[in-house]
């Protein structure tokens, strides 16, 4: 059995990667968790009911460097993939030390533990960078374009690449870096564009919902479906050597075409019914992301399966599905 070690377990993209994981027969998947108040285990539930024996969860923060070091000694993984993070960008501005603190830090902790086990038994490590780190550099965004972070989201995420790769060249390890484009699925937190524009539509159809408040539609972003992303970040960690990656569509659309696409698969016009609120834009904004993802697809032989269309289409259909539920709650709310 080879032992997986994934920060950000109940986050969007460590329910897919776990998913991906335990999809394979010799894989055990142990997962960081923070405590909260209530239970926050929505998208891995699934998981811990299928696959007992095989998901584990184990109480950390990032913020703490004991317990990430003394959970590596317990847990002794092969691959350690470090997906979590304050990841919301407009959050960061309001909270930019502590974003500061778990996603770049946060890193710098995990890879001083994953460097002191690598000395006994050889460990890979995966580091979730971001194409927010190109910022305002110009579109399309690939290998040799200079970063230019906008937020402290941004700037945090920089440090932890850097530290990463430094890591790799200065003590061996098999440290990759995925820098990964904006992917979204059923999963993706409500707070997120994509999320937020899919489930406005389908509560606005079926009546829960009578306006949709957001920020800057000019923006572009280049959108994939997070179960394709999670499988390029394996495949990272299957090579001869460690190396970084762009992942991406290589495709890039506007907030309102994403807006037009949503609202046309519910049959309604999004100029009906979007209101601006100053609240949503950033004090300095990513205009355009586009990435060139030549390098994942020539080595890693990676490439996406779901498009723009097929990704909107998913995620309206499931949020449909979702409204109508709710709908059905409100109007019997014995059952
Ligand atoms: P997400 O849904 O926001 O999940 C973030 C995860 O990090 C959650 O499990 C969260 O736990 C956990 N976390 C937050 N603070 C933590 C802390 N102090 N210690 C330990 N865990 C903590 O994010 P995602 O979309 O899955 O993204 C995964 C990673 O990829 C992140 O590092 C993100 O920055 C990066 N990334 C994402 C994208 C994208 O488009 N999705 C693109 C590029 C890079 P709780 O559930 O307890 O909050
Ligand atoms: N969230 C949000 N809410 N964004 C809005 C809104 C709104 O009401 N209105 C317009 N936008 C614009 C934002 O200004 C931004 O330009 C774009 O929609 C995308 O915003 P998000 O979905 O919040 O994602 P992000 O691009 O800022 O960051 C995501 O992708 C990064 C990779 O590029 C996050 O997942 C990051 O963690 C990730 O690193």
């Amino acid at each position: 059995m080879k032992r997986a070690l994934l920060t950000g377990v109940t986050g969007q993209d460590g329910s897919y990667l776990a998913e991906f994981l335990l999809g394979k027969p010799d894989y055990e998947v142990h997962g960081l968790v923070r405590r909260s108040s209530t239970l926050n285990r929505q998208r891995i539930d699934h998981l811990s009911r299928e696959n007992p024996e095989r998901l584990h969860l184990h109480y950390a923060d990032l913020a703490d460097a004991s317990c990430l070091s003394s959970l590596l000694e317990e847990i002794q993984p092969d691959e350690v993939y470090n997906l979590g993070a304050q990841s919301h960008v407009r959050v960061s501005f309001d909270q930019p030390l502590y974003t500061a603190d778990v996603v770049g830090l946060g890193t710098l902790r995990l890879l001083e533990a994953v460097r002191v086990l690598n000395r006994r038994r050889p460990v890979r490590f995966y580091q979730a960078s971001s194409s927010e780190m190109f910022g305002s550099a110009p579109a399309p965004q690939g290998p040799d374009t200079p970063f230019h972070p906008r937020s402290p989201y941004a700037v945090a995420k920089v440090y932890a690449h850097w530290q990463t790769i430094n890591y790799r060249e200065a003590y061996g390890l098999y440290a990759c870096s995925g820098i990964l484009f904006n992917h979204e699925s059923p999963r993706r937190g409500e707070s997120f564009v994509t999320r937020k524009v899919t489930l406005g539509a389908a509560r606005i159809k079926e009546g829960l919902q009578k306006r949709l408040v957001m920020g800057n539609l000019e923006a572009k972003r280049d959108w994939g479906f997070a179960g394709d992303y999670v499988r390029a970040m394996w495949l990272m960690l299957q090579q001869d050597k460690p190396d970084d990656y762009i992942v991406a569509t290589g495709e890039t659309y506007s907030i309102h075409e994403l807006l037009e696409k949503a609202f046309t698969l519910v049959d309604l016009d999004y100029r009906d019914f979007v209101d601006f609120d100053e609240r949503y834009v950033r004090p300095s904004e990513v205009d355009v992301l586009q990435g060139d993802a030549t390098k994942a697809r020539e080595v890693l032989g990676w490439k996406p399966e779901v498009d723009f269309d097929g990704l909107v289409r998913m995620m309206v259909e499931h949020d449909l599905e979702l409204a109508r539920r709710e709908k059905h709650a409100r109007a019997f709310p014995g059952g």
